[in-house]
């Protein structure tokens, strides 16, 4: 008998031993099993699948321009690969197993290297069994700063994930397909963690300014998030700068896979608790703390400048034609029929197969694209929501513009909340060639029939 490469691999990793061809180097990327503290002190430790030992995994930072490289090990148990999430990327880095790659099986790796051309906030994750494996915590931030920084005393990342534990073992609960979830609202969780921790603190002064850049990284989770003791503006929204700084009043949310940077004075005075807050139906929640000492030496802070603008296409709406995409299914609107490939299959069918939800009368990834744009051309997408639930949008390789109520354009985004009953527009330059999904961020839903597909050429 002879030892395959893979086989040698797998009886190494047995011994929690990575043989030398793997061993791990700082461009390395190690998709690999951990145990973390996610719940509070006094639970148990939660054994979770991670990017090199925690969760999140580590937060790669790199200028505006510059090339990533990275090598994903595979030491997990199931085929993965990265997606880069809101990278204007060469598609075939993009991450999406059966359409830019195969996925990396045990023992495998694969290079990840390309440019990232816009600085803001981004975050990678796992791309195959995403309801699975970003569940267990295959996720981390991944920042491309601007040319200049940002006179802030602290630049920090704050990333939110939402995790279903059983209360006694605090081991995740692996009813990842769970017909009920994917159904309704997707998997919704028990506890909230920040950076992979419970009720983290950080320390800041009085009038200190900061930088929080909050990712939401949760399976289906929409926050609703306030401030408490702080005051400022939103800067940017998946990692593209607001023309002008939006000034956060109330509250403001935070669909799957959305990203908020903002800038924030502390006002809160020393010896008080900050807080970033989550607000639920039932209640509000602090996700963050900040404990305040001190006084720092700031006094009248100058006002919240835009950031500079990233190299986006002009979007020019004239001829633009419409593209619509109906969302349909789920429990309340249950699908009459829909397609699976050729077959046309009836909601009850469709239900047996743990398919849920269609896009334009497909319940899973279609043959032939919903859209086949020249490069260069610009296009609306008109989301229709006809389903009791509300869809986190994600369009692949490119970022688009909002259009709203009015007609206007709206901020650049990768990810659109589309509420129930609702439709939405946006406009969008397809200027980056290749074959990109286009899928509904609450994972649940995109496993269970929220998935498609446009090519660029
Ligand atoms: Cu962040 Cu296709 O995903
Ligand atoms: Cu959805």
């Amino acid at each position: 008998m002879t030892f395959s490469r893979r086989r040698f691999l797998q009886s190494a990793t047995a011994l929690a031993v990575l043989p030398k061809a793997v061993r791990a180097s700082s461009t390395d990327l190690v998709a690999r099993k951990a145990i973390q503290q996610i719940a509070p002190n006094g639970f148990p430790e939660t054994p979770v699948w991670s990017y090199g030992g925690g969760v999140p995994g580590p937060e790669i930072r790199l200028a505006q321009g510059a090339r990533l490289q990275r090598r994903l090990v595979n030491d997990l148990p199931q085929p993965t690969t990265i997606h880069w999430h809101g990278i204007r990327i060469d598609n075939a880095m993009d991450g999406v197993p059966g359409l830019t790659q195969d996925a990396v099986t045990p023992g495998e790796d694969f290079h990840y290297d390309f440019v990232v051309p816009d600085a803001g906030t981004y975050w990678y994750h796992a791309h195959n069994r995403s309801v699975e494996q970003v569940a267990r915590g295959l996720y981390g931030p991944l920042i491309v700063e601007e040319a200049e920084p940002l006179d802030v005393d602290h630049d920090l990342t704050l990333m939110l994930d939402d995790w279903r534990l059983d209360p006694e073992t605090a081991h995740i609960v692996d009813d990842f397909d769970n017909g009920h979830d994917q159904s309704h609202a997707g998997r919704l969780g028990n506890l909230v963690s920040v950076n992979g921790q419970f009720d983290p603190a950080f320390s800041v002064r009085s009038r200190d300014r900061l930088r929080l850049r909050l990712i939401n990284a949760s399976n289906a989770r929409i926050y609703d998030l306030s401030l408490d003791g702080l005051v400022g503006r939103i800067v940017a929204l998946d990692g593209m700068p607001l023309e002008t700084p939006m000034r956060v009043e109330d509250s403001f949310p935070l669909a799957p896979a959305q990203r908020a940077d903002l800038v924030v004075d502390v006002q809160a005075r020393p010896d008080r608790v900050a807080g970033l807050v989550s607000r639920e139906r039932e209640g509000s929640f602090g996700l963050v703390r900040f404990t305040v000492s001190g006084q720092s030496a700031r006094t009248g802070q100058p006002s919240i400048a835009p950031l500079p603008p990233n190299p986006l296409p002009m979007v020019t709406l004239d001829s633009a034609p419409i593209h619509r995409m109906t969302l349909q299914g789920g429990a309340m609107r249950w699908l009459e029929s829909a397609h699976l490939g050729e077959t046309l299959l009836s909601g009850r069918e469709l239900a047996q197969l743990g398919r849920f939800w269609a896009l334009n009368g497909y319940a899973e990834r279609p043959q032939d694209p919903f859209l086949d744009a020249q490069r260069g051309s610009v296009h609306r997408i008109e989301f229709v929501n006809e389903t009791a639930f509300p869809h986190a949008m994600h369009l692949h390789g490119h970022h688009f513009r909002l259009i709203l109520a009015d007609g206007r354009l709206g901020p650049w985004r990768d990810t659109v909340l589309v509420e129930r009953g609702q439709t939405r527009q946006i406009a969008l330059v397809a200027d980056n060639p290749g074959d990109w999904l286009l899928h509904c961020h609450m994972l649940g839903h995109a496993a269970s029939g929220m998935m498609s597909w446009f090519r660029v050429t």
